[in-house]
């Protein structure tokens, strides 16, 4: 029996979900022709049913009680939009197991819980949407389980954070040092006034958690992805990376090769004239290599209100025509197994390294030395400028293990002519 009435409940009335409704209210009658069938928000849960929402919906709907919605027995597709991991976790499984379709925008639960979470979807006979999780109004989930599902995918590299990637564009264009650039992105509202999942790349590693388990057909814990934030990036780096002819992006790349996975977040060094170079300001970005498609980029913002409503709303209609045609639409995530992942210090990266060494002669021979006994061999290796007879020196590596890297480091700080080590980035050419 076709439904002709797809009903809805939301849980969360914030950012996201409040694109969602604006969304539905704007086009929903589009969306409805488009589905053949009309979609009917049922009810809302908030936390605080006191604060003023200014949208269109109907005050009645509103309840600060998520069982009004996971339980109510006429709602067909729970859209979960509160963020947050046990009590989504909890509401979730409860509507799946209350026979719901579940569309969510949680990229936190998705990383930690996604398996777990699409393993009771599919013994239920339902499903779970999430594009919305990462890349905000990108398509990325649905190219990658189904468009390019026909690809052996090598790698995958992106700008996945906007609040980060405005950081570092205000650094590198307006001059600014990291603590100023982040104070104007919390101003202009880019950046929350808890930075610290951005800056510090959480946020980017769970949304490469689920790029790569898709691309890679893999599962994938968080311990499995090494993750460094922007939090220790200088001006004066980013300045010296631009005259190198580079700019400093925080990339989220994941890559398959012989020994396995090699996962990682951290700020890297990219030449100007590689396309994720130029994507500025509160943008993201994804590249990716498939065997049969070759190289592949999506653009576009990463989050807001509307450009994750749109994603939000994309999965209402999927999960509505799910209901409308009594079919489940796919877990490919549980034919998916855990696959090896190579540890970073057995990874290979270039090293930008920029240090301060007493200004008297044969300090580079000294420093060639200690890395070519680390088996570093050095591209570069520039004096800066020299204040009271202490040198600043810019160092690029070739590729290099990272074990092999840190032995380079362990013996430079035992040089009794480096005065100290002040950055350390990865290179990607
Ligand atoms: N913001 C973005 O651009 C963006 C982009 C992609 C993905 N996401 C993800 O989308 C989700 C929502 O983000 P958001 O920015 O929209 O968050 P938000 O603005 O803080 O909104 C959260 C909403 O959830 C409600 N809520 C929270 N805990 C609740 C609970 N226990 N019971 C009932 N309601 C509860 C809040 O109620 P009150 O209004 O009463 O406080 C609020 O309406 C998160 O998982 C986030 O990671 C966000």
């Amino acid at each position: 029996m076709n439904k002709e009435t797809i009903k809805i409940g939301i849980l969360g009335m914030g950012t996201v979900g409040s694109g969602v409704s604006q969304i539905l209210a704007q086009n929903g009658k589009d969306m409805e022709h488009k589905l053949g069938a009309a979609l009917e928000v049922k009810r809302v849960a908030v936390r605080d049913l006191a604060k003023p929402r200014g949208l269109t919906l109907d005050p009645s709907l509103f309840t600060d009680n998520i069982d009004h919605v996971i339980l109510d027995p006429e709602i067909d597709i729970v859209v979960e939009t509160m963020g947050g991991i046990e009590s989504a976790r909890h509401a979730i499984t409860k509507a799946l197991e209350n026979g719901k379709f579940v569309v969510t925008a949680n990229k936190d639960l998705m990383a930690q819980h996604g398996m777990e979470l699409l393993a009771i979807a599919k013994l239920q006979g339902k499903n779970i949407f999430y594009e919305a999780s990462v890349g905000g109004g990108i398509p990325l989930v649905r190219p990658l389980k189904f468009c390019l599902a026909a690809n052996r995918i090598h790698k995958i590299m992106g700008i996945i954070n906007g609040t980060t990637n405005y950081i570092l564009t205000q650094m590198s264009t307006a001059e600014k040092e990291f603590k100023d650039a982040l104070a104007e992105a919390q101003a202009k509202g880019f950046a929350e006034a808890d930075p610290s999942s951005d800056v510090e790349g959480r946020d980017a590693s769970y949304k490469l958690n689920i790029l790569a388990s898709l691309s890679f057909s893999s599962r994938i814990n968080m311990e499995d992805i090494y993750v460094e934030g922007i939090t220790n990036v200088k001006l004066r780096d980013i300045r010296y990376a631009q005259e190198l002819g580079y700019a400093v992006k925080l990339l989220a790349i994941g890559e398959e090769g012989e020994g396995g996975l090699k996962l990682r977040v951290h700020p890297t060094l990219i030449p100007h004239a590689h396309p994720l170079a130029a994507v500025k300001n509160e943008f993201n970005a994804i590249f990716l290599e498939g065997d049969a498609v070759g190289e592949v980029m999506f653009y576009g913002r990463g989050a807001g209100s509307l450009p994750t409503g749109s994603a939000v709303c994309a999965d209402i209609m999927d999960a509505a025509r799910a209901i409308k045609n009594q079919i489940q639409n796919g877990i490919v995530e549980a034919t998916f197994v855990h696959k090896p992942v190579v540890p970073m210090e057995e990874q290979l990266s270039r090293f930008y390294l920029r240090l301060k060494a007493i200004d008297e002669p044969g300090v580079f021979a000294k420093l060639a030395t200690a890395f070519g006994e680390a088996r570093v061999s050095l591209d570069k290796i520039i004096q800066k400028r020299s204040v009271e007879q202490t040198a600043e020196i810019v160092l690029v590596t070739h590729d290099v293990a990272e074990g092999n890297f840190t032995h380079a480091l362990d013996s430079l700080r035992a040089m009794p002519s480096i005065r100290s080590i002040n950055s350390i980035l990865r290179v990607v050419e």
